[in-house]
């Protein structure tokens, strides 16, 4: 399966006086999972924003896999976001439609080469919710939630996967099975990762991580392989709260 790869080059976004993303320069290999870490309002919603073609960059590139996505044009926009996966921090799901609805409803609009209710099932499986298919969001715990928004964002087999705290709204132990399901799909799919997180034991199961402080990249370490969550934990004084 492709996997992106993403350069972002000099990108700045300002709001009125603020600048939410500050001269921005970071590549991510095709293929790498790395963990956007830093203070609440420290920029890693609208960095991801930026490279999900959600928002507008004011200065500066997104390269994905060689085309510039702050060039392009309605057309080719809409292309290229239907081709990544976005998962949201609050889920996004429709509450009157079922999973699998919630699931197969972006392609909707699209006409696309494959079924897609046997695609839709064969990824609430992928995420474990074989059985709950036919179940609506209300009816879901907030890491299932979680899980079909994942699934949801899977659908379109993205070469990019964009998270933003695909982990905050739940308790520890939920949270552990998202990123070992997110740290799985990638490892299967080799589907490229960014993720938002101000969880440290999410950060640390990516490759790298990369801190920012008021929309600028102040520190961007290679996690080692091989090395235990807790042996990082030690050795990279970011993670730390
Ligand atoms: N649509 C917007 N209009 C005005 N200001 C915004 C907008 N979106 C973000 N900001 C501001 O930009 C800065 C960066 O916000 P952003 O949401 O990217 O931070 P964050 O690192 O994701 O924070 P958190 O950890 O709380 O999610 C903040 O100061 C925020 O208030
Ligand atoms: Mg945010």
């Amino acid at each position: 399966m492709a996997s992106a790869e993403i350069r972002i080059d000099n990108l700045s976004k300002t709001y009125g006086d603020l600048t939410a993303v500050d001269a921005v320069t970071l590549d991510v290999p095709a293929g790498s999972m790395v963990a956007l870490t830093g203070p609440s309002g420290s920029g890693k919603s609208t960095l991801l924003h930026l490279v999900g073609a959600i928002e507008r960059a004011d200065t500066g590139t997104v390269t994905v896999d060689g085309l510039d996505i702050t060039a392009l044009r309605r057309g080719a926009l809409s292309r290229y976001r239907q081709s990544i996966g976005f998962v949201f921090q609050r889920y996004h799901l429709l509450a009157p439609l079922t999973a699998l609805d919630n699931v197969i409803a972006p392609t909707l609009p699209y006409r696309v080469p494959y079924d897609r209710v046997t695609r839709g099932r064969e990824l609430l499986d992928a995420v474990g919710l074989a059985g709950r298919e036919g179940a609506v969001p209300a009816e879901l715990s907030g890491g299932q939630q979680q899980r079909v928004a994942i699934a949801r964002a899977l659908m379109v087999e993205p070469r990019l996967l964009l998270a933003d705290e695909p982990t905050g709204n739940l308790d520890s132990r939920t949270g552990r099975q998202i990123i070992d399901l997110l740290v799985r799909l990638r490892a299967e799919r080799g589907t490229t990762v960014l993720l938002a997180t101000h969880e440290q034991h999410v950060a640390a199961r990516c490759d790298r991580i990369v801190r920012l402080t008021d929309g600028a990249v102040t520190e961007d370490l290679d996690l080692l392989e091989g090395e235990s969550e807790q042996e990082t934990l030690a050795r990279v004084t970011t993670l730390r709260p």
